[in-house]
């Protein structure tokens, strides 16, 4: 049972003791996100991993944050992936064939090289830092797209940027750049479903991709709240929708909408757009302070393979590195995780 597991988790934590870290994600569930050594958006747990001195970096999270943990860990620490299942369905929507044509294609119209910085979101596989890395581009989080994009504007005029098209759009137009200037290249079409004229003239190529969790959230979800709670204030993370980031007070990385709310003042309402276990949980942490935080979208929408990650795999996976088993561990390949790296450093510098 519950009570059970949790304490297989603390006994096998306390055996192991300095030997393993855990790291745990806003959106983990609870039963393992309490278990969590350090929590944090995907750029504080970037740093984290880079900055551990133990044997085992559990990653509590999803694949392409473990495997940012191996590249950024030393080669004898090993990141550990509760479940190799936890994917992430955005990260899946640009892979290392259609970036590869991409770039091909567009190097037919201009000179991709000198004119076009590649930037990728950070929910992407290890391969597509790579690519960032060998062709002078960067990655980003949520919490610094726009110090990227401002970077990556100040080595070449054009980003290419994937494969979250809201993130690039938002932080595109808070850069001051018309939405015209922001097409999106569709990778199941010859030359992204743009003509020469629209790449030509593009400053971002934002990439056909979304987070299937931050899509449901809707600008009528957002017009209902308001009418119930006029005093009421609406935040949202960067993967929802344009319109819905518009429509929001305030806007930002899964750490930066906790923050917020628990610096606002008692009494406050606030109506969230991101995955609902962070939400219950800060509803839960706020609620003595007489604050109301509600979840933006009528439907339940979770992370799934956030969720992966449960108690039993957490115990089971802490267990075998005791009895000398390294289960369920994320190994980039040394020449990706180079270049990979070399991405990864640029961003880390910058932000
Ligand atoms: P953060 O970097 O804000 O933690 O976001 C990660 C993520 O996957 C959001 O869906
Ligand atoms: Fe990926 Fe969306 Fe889940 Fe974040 S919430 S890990 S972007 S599927």
């Amino acid at each position: 049972d519950a009570a059970e597991l949790d304490a297989r988790i603390r006994r096998a934590k306390a055996a192991l003791g300095k030997r393993a870290v855990i790291l745990g994600h806003h959106y983990q569930r609870e039963e393992v996100y309490r278990h969590a050594d350090f929590h944090g958006d995907s750029l504080q747990l970037s740093r984290a991993a880079a900055e551990q001195e133990a044997e085992f970096i559990v990653f509590c999270g999803v694949h392409f944050m473990a495997e940012v943990a191996d590249i950024l860990s030393r080669p004898e620490q090993a990141s550990i992936l509760p479940d190799l299942n936890a994917g992430c369905s955005m990260a899946d929507m640009a892979d290392m064939p259609q970036v590869q044509r991409a770039w091909e294609e567009l190097a037919t119209v201009i000179d991709v090289e000198q004119e076009v910085t590649p930037v990728t979101y950070v929910n992407s596989s290890a391969a597509l830092k790579a690519f960032c890395g060998v062709h002078g581009g960067t990655v980003c989080t949520s919490s610094n797209a726009r110090k990227v994009l401002d970077w990556a504007f100040g080595q070449r005029p054009k980003a290419l940027f994937f494969p979250d098209q809201h993130l690039g759009r938002w932080t595109g137009y808070q850069l001051g750049i018309p939405l015209r200037d922001m097409p999106v290249w569709d990778p199941s079409l010859p030359l992204g479903g743009l003509t020469p004229e629209e790449i030509r003239r593009a400053r971002i190529l934002l990439w056909k991709g979304h987070c299937s969790v931050h899509q449901m959230f809707q600008p009528a979800h957002i017009e209902r709240w308001r009418r119930e709670h006029p005093q009421g204030q609406v935040i949202a993370h960067p993967e929802a929708s344009f319109e819905v980031c518009q429509m929001s007070d305030a806007v930002g990385s899964t750490d930066f909408i906790l923050r917020t709310v628990k610096a606002s003042p008692p009494g406050s309402a606030w109506l969230v757009g991101t995955e609902i276990n962070l939400v219950t949980r800060l509803a839960s942490e706020v609620r003595a302070e007489d604050k109301t935080v509600e979840f933006m979208s009528p439907m339940v929408c979770m992370c799934s393979t956030m969720f992966r990650i449960d108690p039993e795999q957490l115990a089971c996976s802490l267990e075998s590195l005791l009895a000398g088993q390294v289960v369920n561990r994320i190994q980039v390949d040394p020449e990706t995780a180079a270049q990979a790296r070399l991405a990864l450093e640029r961003m880390l510098a910058v932000s």
